[in-house]
């Protein structure tokens, strides 16, 4: 079927997540396989409002796919989020013949997304952030090369604390979710995970560690997430109230980095390719996900204003068997 639209362009916004790549180099191949011409914008909303815009080829994206971070740049921008600068991107879209824009990122991206179709400029998002914490899609690009990443790192931890029979306390990245806490933390047998969903206490991981002592146990692994407390301070609480000798250690952006897992390859590659499906037919203000391993797309307000519950039976189920 000829494609509703001649020129699309593809931008990444926000944190960046392993696997953009992949979905640029979809968003692409598809495009142009579709006879639909391709431009990059460079630097997220803040490229868009300065032209900053390249063509891209199929031979452009070459060897992205297994690359970590995103060969477009990504950039937060403030300026995107007043009036004017949102018309700046409307007329440099208007000016370089855009006709659809691709949004690889998290929601912050999605609601710029929104605006942009709403002014006329189609838009469609494709979530990318390795916090999985888009509610409209099971999973988004990055999130299982980011917990791989965290599984490997705690696993090196768990040897030296095994050795020493101390306790380890482990920042995890989630500033306002603990999808990245809860998995990592159930693939390493965490003794106890702190996420921002799910109320608690200092006092419920030393509960914790002792009633693990009583059982036997002679070394920990805490995992919490960034948004509910901090490593150092855990750390110090935990050896002043039980005499464990504790270590604290921050991951940081080593989470956000690294080659994608094949998980991540293929899902940024079915997510490109719907994505410029939906602009090829004249679809507008869309954000595709998976459910149930099927993509989905849906209206991008709608998508935003979804709420997940929290996976509470998993974190039961890690407080249980991580004894
Ligand atoms: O990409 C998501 C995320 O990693 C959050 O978990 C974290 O709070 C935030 O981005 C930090 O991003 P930056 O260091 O780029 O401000």
């Amino acid at each position: 079927m000829e494609s509703k639209i001649k020129k699309i362009g593809v931008l990444t916004s926000g944190g960046d997540a392993p696997g953009m790549n992949a979905a640029i180099r979809a968003v692409v191949r598809a495009a142009r396989a579709r006879g639909i011409e391709v431009v990059g914008v460079r630097r997220g909303y803040a490229g868009l409002i300065a032209g900053d815009i390249i063509p891209m080829y199929v031979r452009d994206v070459s060897n992205i796919l297994q690359a970590g971070g995103t060969a477009l740049f990504s950039a937060r921008s403030k300026e995107f989020c007043t009036e004017e600068g949102m018309q700046k991107a409307i007329d440099v879209c208007q000016e370089n013949g855009i006709e659809g824009l691709v949004v690889i990122g998290g929601d912050g991206s999605f609601r710029g997304a929104g605006d942009l179709s709403a002014r006329g400029i189609p838009c469609v998002g494709v979530p990318a952030t390795i916090d999985n914490d888009i509610s409209s899609t099971d999973y988004t690009i990055g999130f299982d090369t980011c917990i791989n990443c965290v599984v490997d790192m705690v696993d090196r931890i768990r040897d030296t604390m095994r050795s020493h029979e101390r306790c380890s306390v482990v920042e995890v990245m989630g500033r306002h979710a603990g999808y990245v806490a809860l998995h990592a933390g159930i693939a390493t047998g965490a003794t106890f995970v702190m996420v921002p969903e799910v109320p608690c206490s200092v006092v419920d991981v030393i509960k914790k560690i002792e009633e693990g002592r009583r059982f036997g146990k002679t070394n920990f692994i805490v995992l919490v997430a960034e948004g509910v407390g901090h490593a150092e301070e855990l750390s110090r609480y935990i050896q002043d109230t039980t005499g464990i000798v504790t270590r604290a250690t921050v991951l940081g952006h080593v989470q956000r980095g690294g080659s994608p897992t094949s998980r991540d390859r293929v899902l940024a590659s079915r997510f490109g390719n719907l994505a410029v499906e939906l602009l090829a037919i004249g679809k507008s203000n869309r954000v595709v996900g998976v459910k149930n391993d099927a993509l989905v797309d849906y209206d991008l307000h709608e998508a935003l204003a979804m709420k997940r519950e929290f996976p509470m039976d998993l974190y039961v189920m890690n407080d249980i068997i991580s004894i």
